[in-house]
């Protein structure tokens, strides 16, 4: 970043000294001013419940132009990067190193990845700990955080090859923690990971595969299920990404600050919005029942909103709804189910919300949620998961962000402040008093 001539002045109305702050350039977006010394110099804090205006660091993983409809990892925009960007893999390495890499740094990083594919074998008494029927968002909660306990060789924060190592065993053993929450949710063995398959082809393999039969990747949806995982590797601050900062800005191990993320990520405004589209396709049931569904959704009293639409920095359209639609036909063709009801119940609603007023004038697109189930649910993926499968995804992204932070020169603990507005001091009565 670098600073601007331009410097910012605060006055106040009550004619106490205005305090001047400087401005700062990043390479592309908003400029921002350097509010750090506010409090030291007025005895006041910003308010900016949301983050609606704040910058809480610096950062040259992501990059978002909402009213542009642009999302960048590293410079590359995400619609080259799903298209002819190689796999997900690459994605990983470039969100974690920066650029895309050459051939021999692409095998040495697959082959790096892949030797940590498998769970310490203890790990399966966690997953037996759960009840059958727990949300696969609570076990990975779990299990994700219970990775720290078993990698004490890799946990020093300070050590930049510990981090690596983290890096790698965290991307490398989500896919299978993911197919183990589902296996253990249908009461199947767990499936090892197999090697020899690239990363999605080894997640459907772990996800589909039993003892009984082989199974056979289909190629169209393998690049499908990569395209997912392209599509939600990173999204610059988000919630779940900014809970990761926080939660590692005290130092905490990654493993923990990973399974803070996937906290974060559960909540239905976040990721937990794949499942709760389709969930309300299943509710509304049919195109004839979408005009209610719309006057619910308009009705302010009635707490409805159409999930799946909507976004806090997409503006104009969410570039990854449109190449999640596509991948969405393709499969449903690979498929033979483009006369799914579902499909054809949600590509009505699609019509009607975007020349609806309510939503036109809200700036209200479908994002990639919209789609995003759909393509989960044809790939055979159940419901309760799909926001595991969002985790899985972005852990390359909130792993990026963490050892981006780490390495921060200007990194300190996080500590928001707060506008008190309670009770101020006060004497305990006696019980018989109050
Ligand atoms: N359905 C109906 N109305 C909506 C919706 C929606 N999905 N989203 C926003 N609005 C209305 C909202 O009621 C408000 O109306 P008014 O101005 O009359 O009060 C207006 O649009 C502005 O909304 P907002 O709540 O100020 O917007 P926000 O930036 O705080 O919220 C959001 C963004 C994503 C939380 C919200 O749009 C939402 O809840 N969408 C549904 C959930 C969803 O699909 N989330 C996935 C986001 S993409 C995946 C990810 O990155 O996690």
């Amino acid at each position: 970043m670098t600073n601007s001539e331009t410097k910012a002045t605060l006055s106040f109305s009550d004619g106490s000294p205005a305090l001047e702050m400087p401005i700062y350039k990043g390479s592309i977006g908003p400029d921002v001013i350097d509010i750090r010394k506010l409090y030291g110099s007025t005895g006041m804090f910003t308010y900016d419940p949301g983050f609606m205006s704040t910058a809480a660091c610096n950062s040259s993983i992501t990059y978002i132009d909402g009213d542009k409809g642009e999302l960048l990892y590293r410079g590359y925009p995400i619609e080259q990067l799903a298209v002819n960007g190689g796999d997900f893999l690459e994605t990983c390495y470039l969100l974690l190193n920066g650029e895309l890499p050459n051939a021999d740094q692409k095998k040495e990083f697959v082959a790096t990845v892949t030797n940590h594919t498998m769970v310490h074998e203890q790990m399966q008494f966690f997953f037996r700990g759960f009840r059958r029927d727990a949300h696969p968002m609570s076990v990975l909660v779990g299990t994700v955080g219970a990775l720290a306990s078993f990698y004490h060789d890799s946990l020093d924060i300070n050590d930049p090859h510990h981090r690596e190592v983290s890096a790698i065993r965290l991307i490398a053993k989500m896919p299978t923690l993911v197919a183990m929450a589902y296996k253990y949710s249908i009461g199947q063995p767990f499936v090892y990971p197999r090697n020899d398959l690239s990363y999605s082809a080894n997640f459907m393999h772990m996800m589909f595969s039993t003892p009984c039969e082989p199974y056979k990747t289909n190629e169209v949806l393998v690049r499908a299920l990569d395209r997912i995982l392209i599509l939600h590797a990173d999204h610059e601050q988000n919630a779940s990404t900014s809970t990761v900062r926080l939660a590692g800005s005290s130092g905490a191990n990654p493993f923990a600050c990973i399974a803070a993320g996937i906290a974060c990520l559960w909540g239905p405004a976040h990721g937990g919005a794949n499942e709760a589209a389709l969930s309300m396709l299943e509710e509304i049931g049919s195109v004839d029942n979408i005009p209610e569904f719309i006057a619910q959704v308009k009705d302010k009293n009635s707490g409805v909103k159409l999930m799946g639409f909507g976004h806090r920095v997409y503006k104009n359209y969410d570039p990854r709804a449109k190449l999640m639609r596509e991948t969405c036909y393709e499969v449903l063709q690979e498929l033979g189910l483009q006369d799914d009801p579902l499909f054809k119940l949600a590509m009505a609603l699609e019509k009607i919300a975007l020349e609806d007023e309510y939503f036109v004038s809200r700036k209200l697109y479908p994002n990639v949620d919209f789609y995003s189930g759909i393509v989960q649910r044809a790939l055979g993926i159940p419901t309760a998961l799909f926001t595991g499968i969002f985790a899985l995804a972005r852990t390359v992204g909130w792993i990026a962000q963490w050892k981006e932070m780490i390495s921060d020169p200007e990194q300190k603990i996080g500590r928001p402040r707060q506008l008190f507005v309670g009770s101020p001091k006060r004497d305990v009565p006696a019980i018989d008093k109050r």
